[in-house]
């Protein structure tokens, strides 16, 4: 894992572990928030205690990521040795240092904010503020630079690219929650993997099984003009896809992303595609038939007996995956009106 890799591990950790000693030589470890600051992990306590008594001292500072548990079976029927975890984590080994410059110190504590309460609701933090400046001066706020920084990521980089394949067929079978979103860590960290049956896709594209927040601004631009989200604003269509239960994408050869398509479900009995959209370049080469099957095969929903949407001109396109009219589906044992509230 490179540094840059490593650094964006430990600014995207919900938690920080910080390993040192007391005073006494006695090993401690502490779970604190952490920002990636000049350089540096940040994190804050009280001017009194055990983290006081930290300053001036040699410490390891981690955070891991668990991408998925593989246990021995997707490799050996009989053997448990194949059992293990993919994950990827960061360790930085340095001297714990006091911030004592107030600006310094406010900028930590505002990255802490954007951090754990992004959507704000709070004065921002600056040194000078009536608000915050007998704060900022009574808080403890210490760092650790990130210079001897080390990432390791264990995705099945060193196995054959054949045997990565068969791994991802076995994570798509089994569909538990993360999985999807594993697959495209082990595709992203190996990307001679070749695609199994249900990532195939037409010559210069790539399926995705899990988009991300990274993939927001990029899908939004796809569907913003389509005719189901006129007046709808680019926000809730950015909501709706972090919202969906399965979200799915294309990217073409330079990576970019030409196809979306999500889905909510219930796993059981109801799931509903919604926003379906391959970037006009790239119609008619089967990418949107690649990408609505791989969709209705998703963990989330395969299992649904009832696949529901609506289109108002592609009804021959969904009709090779057998979708049918709703009236032409046979009468219910009991009447029914669909209903709907409408909010805004
Ligand atoms: C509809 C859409 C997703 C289809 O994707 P695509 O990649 O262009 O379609 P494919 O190349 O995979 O087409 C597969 C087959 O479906 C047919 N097809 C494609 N779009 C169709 C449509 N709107 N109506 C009927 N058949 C259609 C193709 O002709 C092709 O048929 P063939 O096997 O006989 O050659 C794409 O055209 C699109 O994004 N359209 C704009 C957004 C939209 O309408 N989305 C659906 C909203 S419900």
């Amino acid at each position: 894992m490179d540094r840059a890799e490593a650094e964006a591990l430990f600014a995207g950790a919900q938690v920080v572990h910080v390993a040192s000693t007391t005073e006494e030589g006695e090993p401690v470890l502490r779970v604190v928030h952490g920002v990636v600051v000049r350089g540096a992990i940040a994190f804050h306590g009280a001017p009194a205690g055990e983290k006081t008594e930290a300053v001036g001292r040699p410490a390891v500072v981690a955070c891991e990521e668990i991408v998925a548990s593989i246990p021995s079976y997707f490799v050996d029927p009989a053997r448990a040795c194949p059992a293990t975890t993919l994950y990827r984590s960061a360790q930085a080994h340095g001297v714990i240092a006091r911030v004592d410059d107030p600006d310094h110190k406010a900028e930590v504590l505002e990255a802490l904010m954007r951090k754990y309460q992004p959507e704000g609701g709070y004065t921002p933090i600056e040194a000078a503020h009536p608000l915050y400046r007998k704060a900022i001066e009574g808080i403890l706020v210490l760092s650790v630079p990130l210079e001897r920084l080390d990432g390791k990521a264990k995705l099945m980089q060193h196995r054959a690219p054949e045997e990565r394949a068969r791994l991802l067929v076995k994570l798509w079978e089994r569909g538990a929650p993360g999985d999807a979103a594993a697959i495209e860590v082990i595709r992203r960290a190996s990307p001679d993997t070749p695609a199994p049956a249900f990532l195939e896709a037409p010559a210069g594209c790539a399926l995705a099984c899990a988009l991300g927040p990274g993939d927001v601004e990029a899908a939004v631009d796809l569907l913003e003009g389509a005719y189901w989200n006129q007046g709808v604003p680019r926000v809730v269509i950015a909501r709706a896809l972090l919202g969906a239960t399965a979200w799915v994408g294309a990217r073409d050869a330079a990576g970019r992303l030409v196809a979306t398509a999500r889905a909510i479900s219930d796993g059981a009995r109801r799931a509903w595609l919604f926003d379906v959209m391959v970037a006009p370049a790239l119609r008619g080469v089967r990418l949107g038939e690649a990408l609505v099957r791989m969709l209705l095969d998703h963990p989330a929903v395969r299992g649904a007996t009832h696949v529901h949407l609506g289109t108002q001109d592609a009804h021959g396109f969904y009709a090779r995956f057998g979708f049918r009219d709703r009236a032409a589906l046979p009468p219910r044992p009991f009447t029914s009106t669909e209903m709907v509230l409408v909010r805004g």
